[in-house]
């Protein structure tokens, strides 16, 4: 008999089949044992009583927690049950044993036992919903490009170059010369959209963080896109667009998964449901200080300052017209006033932070060149890159989407690293 899965059990009321998995959990009452198998798309009850299948019994009552197994059995309705029915057990195959006991229980246990055992975690609880979900956003990211007829690219990990800044690169000898892990696609997306137009990727981004917050990981999957012809305005409309049609698409899609987690999902279609405002800088700057921060114009906005203005506007929220000094030497300035620059970061509501960077890209040889000798950079390296101003130059524009930061939001996840399989930060490289 083909073995089909706990998600399509639903489907299989009343027939026998076959389910392949592991024993996610046991609980016994008497002469009845009540298995709790998963496979990975969800977990399915499995009964057996002593008085009907005493051998069948004694090997449901004896096998550990994790032993994976083949299981056999007639499915019923149960509306109670998240998988809207249970297995009542004729056969049980045992396919390996653990000879120890798994070590995640599934009550607390302590962050820095279960990160020790993420290879383990993984399997248990929330974890699963959550990696769902990130494979739901991650699908929703890619075909909301696909459909406006973007073209999927790559762009090198390894690099000479930095974008986001010296002090978060991380160095590596490359044959005898220098070279980073890329922070960013970005500066070879602005070439590839000169060729294809408009361009899109998901792909690894390192940075050598030395902070340890809830939000930051030293590797991380950074989702950009790219267009030729396209200014700031139209930068933060698409933007607007794809985080809305990211929402809507996992609510859609995941909702059995958002109610495992607990997540208001009510709260979050509100979040999405109407336009998300533009705020100058300077205006983000008074509302903080007038909520009692001491903020002044030039500094930086840290989570306490993005919880602030997130739990002002309850929507996700652009904060745009950043001081130049604030901001990299690849950023087009403001016509209108050149001491700011063309750029704006989406906040996140719920305290999530920022989610996505973006912005207008320098367009001419001379504004980049002067740019980048302001920002102490050398210019040798990057002259591929002023060359994209030399021929066909054009005004496009781009922005960067930290996933983990969205899935976060998505399922109300205080911590960055439950939503991502193996995370790695400051402290840790271990599994
Ligand atoms: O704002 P960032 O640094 O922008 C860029 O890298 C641009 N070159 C993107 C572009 O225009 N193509 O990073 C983009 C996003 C941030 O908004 C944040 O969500 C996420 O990446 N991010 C991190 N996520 C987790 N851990 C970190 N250490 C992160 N640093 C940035
Ligand atoms: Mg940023």
């Amino acid at each position: 008999m083909e073995a089909i899965t706990i998600a399509e059990a639903r489907n299989h009321v009343g027939l026998p089949v076959t389910l392949k998995g592991w024993l996610y959990n046991r609980r016994s009452s008497g002469k009845i044992s009540f298995l709790q198998v998963r496979d990975g798309t969800g977990v399915l009850q499995a009964v057996v009583s002593a008085g009907d299948h005493p051998d069948l019994f004694e090997v449901a009552n004896r096998i550990p927690r994790e032993s994976s197994i083949v299981v056999r059995g007639t499915l019923i309705a149960d509306e109670r049950a998240p998988s809207g029915c249970e297995l009542q057990l004729t056969e049980l195959e045992p396919i390996q044993e653990p000879t120890q006991d798994f070590p995640i229980e599934l009550k607390e246990q302590t962050p820095g036992f279960l990160m020790d055992h993420r290879h383990l975690w993984i399997r248990t609880g929330n974890q699963v919903p959550i990696l769902r979900v990130r494979d739901c956003v991650f699908r929703a990211f890619r075909s909301f490009f696909h459909e406006r007829g973007f073209i999927a690219t790559e762009a090198p990990i390894l690099t000479g170059t930095s974008v986001e800044g010296t002090t978060t690169l991380f160095a590596i000898d490359y044959f005898g010369s220098p070279a980073y892990l890329s922070q960013s696609g970005q500066l070879y997306l602005e070439a590839t959209a000169m060729a294809l137009g408009k361009v899109y990727w998901i792909g690894p981004a390192f940075r050598a963080e030395k902070s340890k917050t809830r939000k930051h990981v030293t590797e991380f999957w950074i989702a950009e896109a790219e267009m030729a012809f396209v200014e700031h305005a139209g930068n933060l409309q698409l933007q607007e667009d794809l985080v809305r049609s990211i929402v809507t698409a996992t609510i859609a899609e995941r909702s059995p998964e958002l109610a495992q987690l607990g997540r208001d999902v009510d709260r979050l279609r509100d979040e999405v449901a109407e336009p998300f405002p533009r705020v100058d800088y300077a205006d983000a700057v008074t509302l903080l200080q007038d909520a009692g921060h001491n903020t002044v114009f030039g500094d930086d906005f840290g989570a306490p300052e993005e919880a602030a203005i997130s739990e002002h506007y309850g929507r996700p929220v652009f904060i745009e017209r950043f001081p130049v000094a604030m901001k990299p030497f690849y950023m087009k300035r403001d016509p209108r006033d050149r001491s700011r620059v063309l750029a704006a970061d989406l906040i996140a509501p719920e305290g999530y932070g920022e989610i996505i960077g973006g912005s207008q890209r320098v367009d001419t040889e001379e504004e980049l060149l002067s740019q980048l000798r302001e920002s102490n950079l050398p210019i040798e390296p990057y002259e591929w890159y002023i060359d994209l101003r030399r021929y066909g130059s054009v005004p496009h524009s781009g922005f960067g989407m930290g996933l983990a930061r969205v899935i976060q939001w998505i399922c109300d996840v205080p911590h960055i690293r439950e939503v991502i399989p193996f995370p790695r930060t400051l402290n840790r490289l271990y599994p």
